[in-house]
């Protein structure tokens, strides 16, 4: 017991942690919605009082005892046996409150579950809406349909006063509703090649936030105040608001989208509020600027987004046409919702549903993984509630829940594995799809995952979030996760789960084709984060306005010669400083000591925890022989090594890109790298002759082929490179972050073993 208690206390950090454990101030991506104070974390203040955890113990025991009971021995720490009932559950529901977010660990020491059983006055109870016969044009009679129906508004304050999450999350969005409420309405602001996306999505974001408050206090200042975002966006403001033939930018359809799912929400959610006349001005504006065009992309060949493409384009399309059709549909008599719902539900199960591939990754970027899934979900949820059902989108696809997985692993210890494009500004985009997918996939895990993430807190959540959940995401949890289709080969290999410093590489191999075109020619491509800080890192998108920037993914597309998406921007292999090879089709190999997480959130590595991840990527260069790239964690999972066999005709050269300080040692072979008041050594092992670092700003070879506009600068990113002429090498870099309190005798130097012959022993 005390050594559980003491690892949540977060003052017994593992020999070379270097800061607080989880939640700390300078976190990156996995950091609270709202932030304990500076340096302290929430572990830190219910970990101490053990007197208040035996208190827990006894309480949450009693209701989740049968169960804790038959957990693990060494993290059942309670045992206070089955004192069961009504009572116990209705202290529980207390205790849950008082005990605060974050520590669901301490509070049950279980694996993610939901427990719907012992939970009851803690859960949504069953929509009573349940067709026998469910159809995409028979809905339910009362509102909202779309994602919260009325019995769900009916729980929810109840959810709230016993549930931190709930209640975290509803402050939240009340203070966002009460910031947009001072605000202008949305300007139309026309942004090249990305249209409208950014109002479209900004007016939804702000649609959601009025709605919802509104329908929590009842308070009619909400729904004036959304009525004149819709007027805005519908040309009726006192701004102008695009043409008038077109002012949804149905070119666009993305933007058309949006606009639409906005005016839905509206529409549906403040239902009771509006006016007869309310009521036809939304229609009208909707079926006008949104579902008319929507009927012709989805009839014409001008919605190139239905035929095939399985990304975030088409989830998101048929996600607002659809959450538009379902609002109306009953009131208007026209026949287009009618007619919509017969054309995006299967088009969206051909192709939004198949955006996941076999192994979870989504087959765009993991940026584009945010869009896609959204619509996803979104449309997903709209049906279930709606009209009973979702059709199939969620289950056609045997692998879709693995988008869960996908996203949990891509997310590093800092910030995201970013590979490829990043896409525009995410407003009313967020991960809360992982709540939804945790509960429809029963995958609590996922739920516990994105509960804990600074976009949890918006109106979805609030509906999605299943409360019975109990357990850590990190808890048996895995450290390592290969994904292994060949469209996106790629490994994520990690020291902990719950701590901002922990050591997190991944490296995609993967092809360059076939991926929506937000790729960029970077098989063999890393990131490393390691103290908080990532060393090693993407440039992210181009300029989406630069000529031919999307015009296709062959080989003498104009989009590769634009520094971000050309091989030389990325963290690899170069080759006669050209371009990757379009055809690429890698190979990998890997393996992993199976390392799991327990349920504290300070984790000590055992020393023989190891993971490697190796690929023959011969196939992605031109006038080379072979070429073989692996990374291997090393020592505990402290140091990192990555190794390159190459035989090549050409001249290569092994670059990274990083926002460190680089100082070179004199003999060429090492490199120190700060940044952010931490150290990271960089050592070339048995060296061959003439390999020396030396470093270069981020930009295009003179000798390069001129893009058609320039490139977009990148500040403050150094290029750190090894170059040699043509012949035959390995290399070997070891990376060894400075870990705080770890002696410099501590860090081992590895034997040379072929990648060939790598496994989880090799280098002992
Ligand atoms: C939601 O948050 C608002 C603002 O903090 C608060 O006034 C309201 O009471 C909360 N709702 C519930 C049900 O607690
Ligand atoms: C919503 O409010 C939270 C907490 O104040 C803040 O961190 C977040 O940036 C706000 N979100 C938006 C989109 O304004
Ligand atoms: C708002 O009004 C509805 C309908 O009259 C009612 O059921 C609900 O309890 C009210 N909510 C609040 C927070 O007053
Ligand atoms: C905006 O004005 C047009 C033209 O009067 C009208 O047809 C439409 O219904 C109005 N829409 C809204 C949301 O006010
Ligand atoms: C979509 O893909 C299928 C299978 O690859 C192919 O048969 C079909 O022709 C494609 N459709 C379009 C419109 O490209
Ligand atoms: C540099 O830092 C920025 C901001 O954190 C980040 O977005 C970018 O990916 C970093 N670049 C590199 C090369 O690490
Ligand atoms: C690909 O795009 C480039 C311009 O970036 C163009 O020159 C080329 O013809 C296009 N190829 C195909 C097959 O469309
Ligand atoms: C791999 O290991 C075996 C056995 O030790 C050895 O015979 C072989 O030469 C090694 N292969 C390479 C490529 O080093």
């Amino acid at each position: 017991m005390t050594a559980n208690y003491n690892a949540i206390g977060g003052n017994s950090l593992s020999p070379y942690g270097s800061g607080d454990p989880y939640y700390n101030e300078s976190s990156g991506f996995i950091s609270p919605p709202q932030p304990p104070k500076k340096r302290t974390s929430n572990w830190v203040k219910i970990g101490v009082p053990v007197l208040i955890l035996v208190i827990i113990g006894a309480v949450v025991g009693g209701v989740l005892g049968s169960r804790a009971s038959s957990s693990k021995s060494s993290t059942n720490s309670h045992g206070a046996g089955n004192a069961g009932g009504e009572a116990a559950a209705s202290s529980a529901a207390s205790v849950k409150l008082e005990v605060g977010r974050f520590a669901t660990a301490t509070n049950t020491f279980t694996s993610p579950t939901f427990n719907p059983s012992v939970n009851a006055d803690l859960a949504w109870p069953k929509d009573p809406f349940q067709p026998s016969n469910p159809s995409p044009t028979n809905v339910r009679t009362d509102r909202p349909r779309i994602i919260a129906p009325q019995y769900k508004w009916k729980t929810l304050p109840n959810l709230i006063k016993s549930d931190p999450y709930l209640k975290g999350w509803n402050t939240t969005i009340f203070g966002n509703a009460s910031d947009y409420y001072g605000l202008q309405p949305v300007k139309y602001f026309m942004d090249g090649d990305s249209g409208i996306l950014d109002n479209a999505r900004e007016v939804k974001m702000r649609i959601k936030a009025f709605a919802y408050t509104f329908l929590m206090t009842n308070d009619t200042k909400w729904v004036d105040r959304a009525w004149v975002e819709l007027q805005n966006a519908a040309g009726n403001g006192t701004t102008p608001f695009g043409p008038d033939d077109d002012k949804w930018n149905s070119a666009h359809f993305l933007d058309t989208a949006e606009f639409t799912a906005a005016f839905a929400i509206a529409y549906d959610w403040l239902y009771a509020q509006w006016s007869d006349t309310q009521k036809s001005q939304i229609r009208s504006t909707m079926i006008k600027y949104g579902l008319q065009p929507g009927v012709v992309q989805s009839t014409t060949s001008a919605g190139w987004w239905r035929n095939n493409i399985t990304g975030n384009w088409n989830c998101v399309c048929n996600s607002g046409l659809t959450l538009g059709s379902l609002a109306i549909l009953g009131d208007d008599t026209s026949g287009i919702a009618e007619q919509l719902l017969g054309l995006t539900i299967p088009n969206a199960k051909a192709n939004c549903a198949l955006a996941t591939i076999d192994d979870g990754t989504w087959a765009e970027t993991a940026n584009y993984w945010y869009f896609g899934t959204t619509g996803h979900a979104e449309m997903s949820s709209a049906l279930l509630t709606a009209t009973g059902s979702h059709y199939g989108l969620l289950d056609i696809n045997p692998n879709f829940y693995k988008t869960g997985i996908y996203h949990m692993y891509v997310a590093g210890a800092t910030s995201l594995f970013n590979y490829g494009d990043h896409g525009p500004n995410k407003f009313s985009t967020t991960a809360n799809c992982m709540i939804l997918y945790g509960d429809q996939y029963n995958h609590p895990e996922f739920t516990l995952f994105q509960r804990e993430q600074y976009d949890a807190a918006e109106p979805w959540s609030m509906f999605w979030y299943n409360p019975t959940v109990s357990g850590a995401f990190w808890d048996g949890a895995a450290l390592d996760h290969f994904f292994d289709n060949g469209l996106d080969q790629w490994a994520s290999m990690r020291s902990s789960w719950t701590d901002n410093a922990a050591l997190y590489v991944a490296m995609k191999a993967g092809k360059n084709q076939g991926l929506q075109t937000h790729n960029d020619l970077d098989v063999g491509d890393f990131v490393l984060d390691a103290l908080g800080t990532r060393w090693a890192g993407e440039l992210g998108s181009g300029d989406y306005r630069s000529p031919n920037y999307f015009s296709n993914d062959t080989q003498d597309s104009d989009r590769w010669k634009y520094y971000r998406k050309m091989t030389e921007g990325q963290n690899t292999i170069l080759v006669n400083q050209a371009n990757q090879n379009v055809l690429a089709a890698p190979t990998v190999n890997h393996d992993s000591s199976g390392t799991t997480q327990g349920s504290s959130t300070v984790f000590n590595v055992p020393q023989d925890s190891t993971a490697f991840w190796t690929a023959d990527i011969t196939s992605a260069y031109f006038g080379v022989s072979s070429v073989k790239r692996g990374v291997r964690l090393l020592n505990g999972r402290k140091q990192v090594l990555i190794q390159d066999e190459i035989a090549s005709q050409d001249a290569i050269q092994w670059r990274m890109h990083t926002n460190a300080t680089v100082s070179i040692a004199d003999s060429g072979t090492s490199a120190t790298l700060s940044l952010d008041g931490q150290t990271l050594q960089l050592t070339m092992l048995s060296p061959p002759d003439s390999a020396k670092f030396t470093t270069s700003d981020a930009v295009r070879f003179p000798t390069d082929p001129t893009p058609p506009v320039p490139d977009q600068p990148n500040p403050g990113v150094t290029v750190l490179i090894i170059s040699l002429p043509a012949g035959t090498y390995t290399l070997q870099v070891l990376f060894n972050p400075q870990w705080s309190g770890m002696p410099a005798s501590d860090f081992v130097t590895p034997p040379t073993v072929s990648l060939d012959n790598w496994s989880l022993t090799s280098h002992n």
